[in-house]
């Protein structure tokens, strides 16, 4: 068991299930609806909980009541908040996701208005006992001052860092991790939508960051990395009989992907793993039945 931090977000998810995505203007209604804690790095230390992990999650809270929901949710999982900035009169971020039953696609409209996570917030957590620490590209120049300030006081603690969206100036921060985890939708807005667009994306970061392990999830397609020697590796996708949510298995994978490194696991075997685990989530709602076995 290793502790983990995790420095990111998390989000009011409310969720529509529909049968077949609608059309624009149109106007349906709902089969189900569900609302719960969302947001990526509160998922993928969900699954590390449930992996066997002991974690903390760093982020801002909202103090209202939709706050307390979180605090509740993550307690379920036993994640640590004591790290957590509490923003008087903040609203916690919400996430408006149509989910279709027809084939576990989700689209999401996210909307936030509550301050980032700082760097003085960051110099409020005892690193001295973390064995991993996971963040989100997000909010680069506050990020990059704790990814500094990691670096140079504790320059043998493992990051990770996700990369979602092509944020302005975000490679400024992948010099100070090991390992990056880029979204397809990341890859694909530097790539022509090639089949071989993974491949050329992270062989030319490696070209650049040679010393970095670089993974990209590519949905139903898998997932590739690079290892330091410059190996491209490609894991198949693990698809359920039936797909019935896709909400959080990039999250899932991610988390499984930083259980197999703990682990020391090789790339390859990381890899086959994170795709056999996000792909058994895909089988049900939410992020409460990981199974490792
Ligand atoms: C899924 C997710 C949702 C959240 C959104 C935030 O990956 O974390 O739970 O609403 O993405 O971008």
């Amino acid at each position: 068991m290793a502790r983990i931090i995790g420095v990111g977000i998390a989000t009011l998810d409310i969720i529509n299930s529909v049968d077949g995505y609608p059309a624009e203007d149109a106007e349906v209604r709902a089969a189900t609806q569900r609302i719960c804690r969302g947001g990526n790095t509160t998922n993928t230390l969900v699954v590390l909980s449930q992996l066997g992990h002991c974690c903390h999650w760093a982020g801002v809270l909202a103090d209202e009541p939709d706050g307390q929901r979180i605090v509740d949710d993550l307690k379920q999982y036993q994640i640590d908040t004591r790290y957590c900035r509490v923003v008087k009169d903040g609203k916690v971020p919400t996430s408006y996701i149509v989910h279709n039953r027809d084939n576990g696609s989700r689209t999401i409209i996210h909307y936030r208005d509550l301050p980032e996570f700082s760097f003085s917030d960051f110099t409020r957590i005892d690193l001295s006992t973390c064995d991993w620490l996971h963040f989100e590209g997000r909010n680069v120049t506050e990020t990059r001052k704790m990814l500094a300030h990691v670096a140079e006081n504790y320059p043998a603690l493992p990051c990770s860092l996700e990369i979602e969206k092509g944020r302005p100036k975000i490679k400024v921060l992948f010099k100070y991790v090991g390992t990056l985890l880029f979204s397809k939708n990341h890859v694909l807005e530097q790539e022509d939508n090639s089949e071989d667009a993974a491949q050329r994306f992270l062989e030319r970061l490696h070209r650049q960051f040679p010393e970095k392990r670089l993974i990209c999830a590519w949905g139903d397609g898998g997932a590739f990395g690079i290892d330091q020697r410059g190996v491209v590796y490609h894991s198949p996708p693990c698809p359920p009989a039936k797909v019935v949510d896709t909400l959080g298995a990039g999250d899932t994978f991610n988390a499984v992907i930083i259980d197999s490194l703990i682990n020391g696991l090789a790339l390859e075997a990381a890899l086959a793993d994170g795709c056999r685990i996000a792909g058994q989530k895909c089988a049900h709602v939410g992020l409460n039945s990981i199974n490792p076995l």
